[in-house]
């Protein structure tokens, strides 16, 4: 307790994570399991005691605070145990066991899952996710003194597609940031790397500075725009013109998405300052971009509207729709979540694979993923997610009429014509079944 104490850990956080501590003797787990009707022989595959030279059995943990790994399913695996004062090693883990491996777990995980924030907190330290849960961050999580493995992203990629590092402020902290990016890029997780100044490591730097200062950091890395940028720049070597042009042209292209005119603006000038060209000629580059866009976005809805048969169609012929009806449905599921997404609780609602259209498909699940994390949705969040092409289709959806008064009742419907079509399209037999039905009605056979 005295130590938990002096770390400055809550009660609680003591209890959230299950701390404990393991005495400075030998035997007290030993003979306290023993107790408990446990054997040697099942403590020792539970990792929990060693076997001596001379055949007996000893604590593995001793003089430690005792941080208990928990699995998704809320299981305990394994524990990781801090050395209470100064020792070697620092840190004890769990052996390997039947249920327990470092590589395929993360400590916290089971908390983390949990949080509303819509993205994950990677540190370093077990100490430093106490902390963070403690400051209010409850998507934090740790790698269990291993750096991240590709089993731990893919984990971490069930629950969310959106990871900020907040590694210990050092050389190793850098290299293994660049090696997780380098995992979860894999795996289509946005990666932002958090830039702590002036202090160790995120359980060092709350306790310094405050809760609220680490947050104004995590918002700085949340910016999606600055992110979006980086990941375009990224792709180019500024120091070649040509490069430079494709670039520019690029990112002049992204910011004429930009709903509000002084954040393209201000993101405009940015732009030139990194690129040593007047700010003026910038602006003026992505204003008239945005105002081809909405031209042409108005010019497609008034085809759109003057020739009803293709209305069905989707703007871009790349993603033409095999079957217009269900796809009219897919259309209305993504129009009334967007407008309402208090809908997503709505009972049947099919899984993105059944829809009829692919690029609805990815639309829907971008969307669906927002509202089930709790975030807001706009076609600016969407953008991020999205090919322009799918984005393009997604205002265009959105521009068709829609009526919330009866929502609940309009989503069923969808619901019910998806269902439909789906059996239409797979019951092939069926409709040959009916044909054949038909044609002996009629008096003759096929
Ligand atoms: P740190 O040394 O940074 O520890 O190791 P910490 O969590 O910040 O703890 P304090 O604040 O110094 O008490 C980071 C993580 O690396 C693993 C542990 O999981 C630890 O939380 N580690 C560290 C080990 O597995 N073994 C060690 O000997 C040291
Ligand atoms: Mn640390």
């Amino acid at each position: 307790m005295a130590y938990i104490q002096k770390r400055g850990i809550s009660p609680a956080m003591v209890k959230n994570f299950g701390l404990g501590a393991a005495p400075d003797t030998w035997d007290s787990l030993r003979n306290a399991m023993h107790e408990k009707g446990f054997t040697d022989n099942e403590l020792f595959d539970a990792g929990l005691v060693k076997r001596g030279k001379q055949g007996g059995f000893y604590d593995a943990f001793r003089n430690r605070l005792m941080f208990p790994v928990i699995d998704v399913r809320g299981n305990v695996i394994g524990f990781s145990g801090r050395i209470l004062g100064d020792g070697e090693p620092k840190y004890l883990n769990s052996p390997e066991t039947l249920v327990f491996n470092k590589s395929r777990n993360l400590f916290a995980l089971n908390l983390a899952k949990k949080s509303k924030s819509g993205y994950i907190i990677l540190s370093e330290g077990n100490i430093d996710v106490v902390s963070l849960h403690q400051a209010g961050f409850d998507s934090a999580v740790a790698s269990l003194g291993t750096s991240l493995t590709p089993e731990q992203a893919r984990l971490i990629s069930r629950y969310t597609n959106e990871v900020i590092i907040a590694y210990d402020n050092d050389g190793a902290g850098l290299k293994a940031s660049q090696r997780a990016i380098g995992i979860m890029e894999k795996l289509d997780i946005k990666v932002r790397v958090l830039r702590m100044s002036g202090a160790k490591d995120p359980d060092e730097y709350i306790k310094t500075k405050g809760p609220e200062a680490f947050r104004k950091l995590l918002e700085g890395s949340e910016n999606q725009m600055d992110y979006r940028l980086r990941a375009i720049r990224e792709k180019y070597d500024l120091s070649v013109t040509e490069q430079k042009s494709d670039y520019l042209r690029e990112a002049v292209e992204l910011l004429a998405r930009l709903p509000d005119e002084v954040r393209r603006q201000v993101y405009a000038m940015d732009l030139a300052r990194e690129l040593g060209l007047p700010p003026d000629v910038i602006v003026n580059d992505v204003e008239r971009r945005r105002d081809r866009l909405v031209k042409s976005t108005f010019r497609q809805t008034q085809k759109q509207q003057t020739q009803p048969e293709k209305q069905l169609q989707p703007p871009s012929r790349e993603l033409r729709y095999d079957d217009p009806a269900s796809a009219a449905a897919e259309e209305g599921i993504i129009r009334l979540l967007y407008l309402e997404p208090s809908l997503i609780s709505t009972p049947g609602l099919p899984p993105p694979e059944e829809f009829s259209a692919p690029a609805l498909g990815r639309i829907y699940d971008a969307l669906r993923k927002r509202i089930e994390k709790g975030q807001s949705v706009s076609t600016d969040h969407l953008a991020g997610e999205l090919t322009g092409d799918e984005l393009g289709l997604l205002v265009a959806i959105l521009q068709k009429p829609e009526t919330l008064s009866r929502s609940r009742q309009s989503i069923a419907d969808y619901i019910a014509k998806i269902n439909e079509q789906k059996q239409l399209r797979s019951g092939g037999t069926d409709l040959m079944a009916l044909r054949d039905q038909l044609k002996k009605k009629k008096g003759y056979e096929g």
